[in-house]
Parts: C-alpha cells; sequence; structure tokens
C-alpha cells in the first residue's frame, strides 16, 4: 500500500474549519483507493504567535522539509499586525522551501455562481500560474526617516532571469500538459514597468521560441486582463504573471467561480515539498459560526493528491465536489443552508460511494 506523510497546517479562523473537512475527505478518501495517508498537525497561526512570541520555530521548518507535502488552512489573526504572520509563516514557508510557483486553477462549477451575465462551465476554466518567490514579495527596499515628514518608503520589485525563466518553463509544460488552445498569456505591464517586464518577456519569448514553438505566445497588460476576465473569460488557457499580479487577479478569477470559498491552489516546488492551501484567508468574521465553505479546501486536497502522481483520485474527489455542487448541498455564500462539516460530510460520503 502506498503511504504519504502530509503535514498538515489549520491555522487561524476559518482556516482549522475547512482543514478539518479537506481531511474528512482526505481520509475516507484513502480507505477507499487502499492508500495510506499519515496527517501531521503542526499547531502554527495568530494563537500560537500570541502565547509563544514566535510565529514559526526554524526547527519546524526543518521538520515540513521531510514532508512531500503540506496542507495548510489559512494565516491571518486580527489580534496580531498584519503582516507578522502573513510574513513569518506562509511567505516564509513559500520562499524557504523555494515553492516557487503558485497554482491556481480558476473553473465554475455551476453557472449559478458566476457573477457573469451568460457565461457558464465552458466560459470559465483556466489556470493562473502565478511567480511565488520575487518580485513585490522579495521584501527588498525600507524605510528612510520612518515617522519624520519627510518619511521615504521604498518596495522594490525583484525579478531574476533565474526565477522567472523557471517559471516560464513551468508554465510552458503546464500549457502543453493540458493541451486545450495550447495558449500561454503573459500577463505583465511592459508599458510602464519596462525593466522587469521587459525582462519577463524577453525570456517568454526566448523560452517559448527555442524549446516551446508548440504553444501560441499571448500578451496582455494586467489592467485589460481585469477586464477581459470579466468580459471574455473563455479567452484565457493558461497565465503566467508575477506575484504581485498574480495575487490580484486571482481573487478577481475567484469572484468569477462562485467566490473564495471556491478556489484552489498550491505553492508548487516540483519533486520537493510543495504546499497546498485555498486561496481564501482566514475571514475572521465568519470563523467559529460553522458556515465557511470548505470547498477550496476540499479541491486543494484533491490537488495535493494529483500532485503526488494520483491524478485519476484527484478526479474522484473533484466529482464529488461537483455532485455536491448538483444536489445544492452547500453553504450559505454559494445560496445553500448546510454547515461546513454538513458539506465536508457529504462530499466524504459521495466519495465513499464513488
Ligand atoms: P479572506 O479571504 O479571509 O476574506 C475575504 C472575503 O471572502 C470575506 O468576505 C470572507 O467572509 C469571504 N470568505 C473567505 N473564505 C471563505 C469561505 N471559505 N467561505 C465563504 N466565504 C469566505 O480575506 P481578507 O478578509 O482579506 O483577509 C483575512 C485575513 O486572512 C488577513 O489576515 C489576511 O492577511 C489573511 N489571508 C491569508 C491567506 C492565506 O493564508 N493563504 C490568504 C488571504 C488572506
Ligand atoms: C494569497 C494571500 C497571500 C499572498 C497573503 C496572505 C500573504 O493573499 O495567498 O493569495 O499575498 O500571497
Ligand atoms: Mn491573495
Amino acid at each position: 500500500m502506498k503511504s504519504y506523510n502530509i503535514a498538515v497546517i489549520g491555522g487561524d479562523g476559518t482556516g482549522p474549519e475547512v482543514t478539518r473537512e479537506a481531511v474528512k475527505v482526505l481520509e475516507v478518501a484513502a480507505k477507499k483507493f487502499s492508500l495510506k495517508l499519515n496527517f501531521t498537525p503542526y499547531d502554527l497561526g495568530g494563537e500560537r504567535y500570541l502565547r509563544t512570541k514566535e510565529a514559526l520555530p526554524d526547527s519546524v521548518v526543518d521538520e515540513l522539509r521531510k514532508f512531500p507535502a503540506i496542507l495548510l488552512g489559512a494565516i491571518g489573526h486580527p489580534d496580531v499586525k498584519p503582516g507578522i504572520l502573513e510574513k513569518g509563516i506562509l511567505l516564509r514557508l513559500r520562499f524557504e522551501l523555494e515553492q516557487y510557483i503558485n497554482l491556481r486553477p480558476v473553473k465554475l462549477y455551476d453557472e449559478r455562481f458566476c457573477p457573469l451575465k451568460d457565461k457558464g462551465p465552458e466560459h470559465i476554466d483556466f489556470v493562473v500560474v502565478r511567480e511565488n518567490t520575487e518580485g513585490l514579495y522579495a521584501g527588498a527596499g525600507g524605510f528612510l526617516k520612518k515617522g519624520t515628514p519627510q518619511e521615504v518608503a521604498v518596495q522594490e520589485s525583484v525579478n531574476t532571469r533565474h526565477g522567472v525563466e523557471r517559471c516560464l518553463r513551468y508554465a510552458f509544460d503546464y500549457t502543453r500538459a493540458r493541451n486545450r488552445t495550447k495558449t500561454l498569456t503573459l500577463v505583465g505591464k511592459t508599458n510602464v514597468l519596462t525593466y522587469a517586464f521587459d525582462l519577463w518577456e524577453r525570456a517568454f519569448h526566448e523560452v517559448g521560441a527555442a524549446d516551446y514553438p508548440d504553444i501560441k505566445r499571448d500578451y496582455a497588460h494586467v489592467d485589460a486582463t481585469c477586464m477581459w476576465m470579466v468580459k471574455n473569460p473563455e479567452w484565457f488557457d493558461v497565465i503566467v504573471t508575477d506575484n504581485m499580479f498574480g495575487d490580484i487577479i486571482t481573487d478577481l478569477a475567484a469572484g468569477l467561480q462562485g467566490g473564495l470559498g471556491m478556489a484552489a491552489s498550491g505553492n508548487v516546488r516540483p519533486g520537493h515539498t510543495s504546499m497546498f492551501e485555498p486561496v481564501h484567508g482566514s475571514a475572521p468574521t465568519i470563523a467559529g459560526k460553522n458556515i465557511a465553505n470548505p470547498f477550496g479546501a476540499i479541491l486543494t486536497a484533491a490537488m495535493m493528491l494529483a500532485h503526488l502522481g494520483m491524478t485519476g483520485k484527484a478526479e474522484k474527489i473533484e466529482a464529488a465536489v461537483l455532485e455536491a455542487v448538483r444536489q445544492k448541498k452547500t453553504t450559505y455564500d454559494l445560496g445553500g443552508n448546510l454547515g461546513t462539516g454538513a458539506v465536508g460530510e457529504w462530499v466524504a460520503t459521495e466519495v465513499s460511494r464513488g
């Protein structure tokens, strides 16, 4: 029997609630598919930080490196200054584990969830490949004369040829394997960010022309992309973009899918520890009420199985979510009246039947 060790970080707010449901579904799937999944929980997040004043001990990073995959809920606590936990836990793990890709599929499961008129599942099915270790997230910059009227704050975008190229190659490979329209769209801002996106654009065409002649290369400015995503989302197959733009456009894209409760993602370093988390945050205002939508977390768990090589099993979980959607076994954000736990239970039962 194949066996996998999975680290589980529930995190803050609704994180532990939705992660519990994802693990519930995975446990049923493991039983059904004769698979052994060994879950090791890690207590990380705001509560631990407030208790210990430490966001993420070095020893825990070293332990996490030994897992093929980490399942994470969300990080962010209303009593902790913004940035401390997000940078101290989430970004630190993405950076130190060199998870250089943030893979974010955008898929509409039911026309009912889409805020766009006349758009259905056939129109909204694309993937965003977000660079995950550089750009404005690199932490370059600083203050000068902080707190004075002459204060200066500089935040620089760092783009290395190595970092950009490995992200582009991943995106080209992904587009080829996805085998839809075989179109990769670079999303940037070449008209203003004439250093950063000059490098991106040159690398895009050089790598594409040399090694991916079968993939059509397309370009769109990020502002126009926001408009096209709303007007003609069916135009997109795979998008590749930098860290900041990727962050922003994937929340917009989540809106097309029915909200943040639906969106899944993976922080991927091929062949090494990868970390899977729903796109949404800790949603503190709805935490503890058993109303958070667990689909994003469950679909994230399915992505994790696919990443570990279990594509067929991942598809079974996705099919169970689709069935729950069809039968309106959903939380309130999708127009249903079930709680987080009941939705997870329903999907788990569907997986065990399927
Ligand atoms: P959020 O994603 O937590 O919430 C945005 C909106 O989406 C809210 O209206 C919320 O109720 C709704 N929402 C989110 N998840 C939902 C779910 N599962 N079901 C139904 N509705 C859901 O974003 P925010 O409010 O900007 O941030 C809250 C905290 O989370 C902050 O501390 C932020 O830094 C953090 N954050 C963490 C992650 C992460 O861990 N990956 C991602 C984004 C934000
Ligand atoms: C996301 C989040 C994170 C990001 C934050 C919480 C650091 O918004 O995963 O999209 O900006 O990457
Ligand atoms: Mn985000």
